[in-house]
C-alpha cells in the first residue's frame, strides 16, 4: 500500500503516522523529520533548509523530489510506504506519479486531514515533540509521564524551532497557498479522501482507517 497523510501543520499527520504504521506494517517517510536529521547533521543541506524552515516557508521542490526519490529505492520501501509531509506543491505530486509509474507502481490514497485554523493554532502552541523518534505530545493535553522525556524512547522532549507564534501563520498561510492545490490534483484523479481530523487521536485513527478501506488482514 502506497498512502500519503496530507493536511496543515499541527492537523495531526505525524502523531496518526505513528499508530498508522504499526496496523500497516509499512515504514513512515516523513519529510520534516528528513529535513530536521540533515539539519541535526550540521550538513549544507540542513543550513539552507534551516533557515527556509524557520521562516515557515517551502524547501525547493527539487531537493524534496530527489530526497524522496531516493528514499522509495530502499529495501524497507518494497511493500509500501506512508508519506507524511509530502508532496506539497503540484510539482511535487507530479514528479512523485512520475517516479511511481517508471516503477509501475501509483498513490492508492491521499488522506487529507481538515481541522479548523483555530484550533491548529492552539495544537502547534503548546506542542512537545521528542527529537529521537518523533513522537508529539502537548502542554496542555498530552504531557509525556516523566517531565521533558519521551514515553515511547526516553529522548529529549522539547518544543520545535519552527512553532514559534510568528512562523505558525507564515506555515498556515503557505499551506493555503501552495499547499491546498495539491488537493484539487488528487481530487481531480479520484484518489483524495478528506477525513474530519478533530476529535480524540483514536477516533481520528478510526476514520482513516475506514477510509483507506482497513489494515490488510495476515
Ligand atoms: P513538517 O515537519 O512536515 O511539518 P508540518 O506539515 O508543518 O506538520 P507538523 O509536523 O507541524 O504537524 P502534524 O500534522 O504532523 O501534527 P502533529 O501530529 O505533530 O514540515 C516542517 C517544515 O519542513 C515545513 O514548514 C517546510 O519548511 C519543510 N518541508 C517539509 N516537507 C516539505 C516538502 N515536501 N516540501 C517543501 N518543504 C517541506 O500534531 C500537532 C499537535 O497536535 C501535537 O501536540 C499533537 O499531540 C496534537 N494532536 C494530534 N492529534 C490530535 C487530536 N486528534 N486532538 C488534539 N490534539 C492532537
Amino acid at each position: 500500500m502506497i498512502l500519503a497523510l496530507f493536511g496543515p501543520p499541527g492537523s495531526g499527520k505525524g502523531t496518526q503516522a505513528k499508530a498508522l504504521i504499526q496496523a500497516l506494517g509499512i515504514p513512515q517517510l516523513s519529510t520534516g523529520d528528513m529535513l530536521r536529521e540533515a539539519i541535526k547533521s550540521g550538513s549544507e543541506l540542513g543550513k539552507k533548509a534551516k533557515e527556509i524552515m524557520d521562516l515557515g516557508r517551502l524547501v525547493p521542490d527539487q531537493v524534496m523530489i530527489g530526497m524522496i526519490q531516493n528514499r522509495i529505492q530502499a529495501p524497507d520501501c518494497q511493500k509500501g510506504f506512508m508519506l507524511d509531509g509530502f508532496p506539497r506543491t503540484v510539482a511535487q505530486a507530479e514528479a512523485l506519479d512520475a517516479m511511481l509509474a517508471g516503477s509501475g507502481l501509483k498513490l492508492d490514497s491521499v488522506v487529507s486531514f481538515e481541522v479548523n485554523r483555530k484550533e491548529l493554532v492552539a495544537r502547534l502552541s503548546g506542542r512537545l515533540v521528542c527529537s529521537n523518534c518523533g513522537a508529539s505530545y502537548h502542554e496542555q493535553s498530552k504531557l509525556p509521564r516523566k517531565q521533558g522525556i519521551c514515553d515511547l524512547c526516553g529522548g529529549v522532549v522539547a518544543k520545535r524551532a519552527d512553532d514559534k507564534p510568528e512562523v505558525v501563520e507564515n506555515r498556515l498561510d503557505t499551506f493555503l497557498a501552495s499547499t491546498k492545490p495539491v488537493a484539487e490534483y488528487y481530487q481531480s484523479k479520484g484518489r483524495l479522501k478528506v477525513i474530519q481530523a478533530e476529535g480524540t487521536e483514536s477516533q481520528v485513527f478510526e476514520r482513516i482507517l475506514k477510509a483507506i478501506g482497513g489494515a490488510p488482514k495476515g
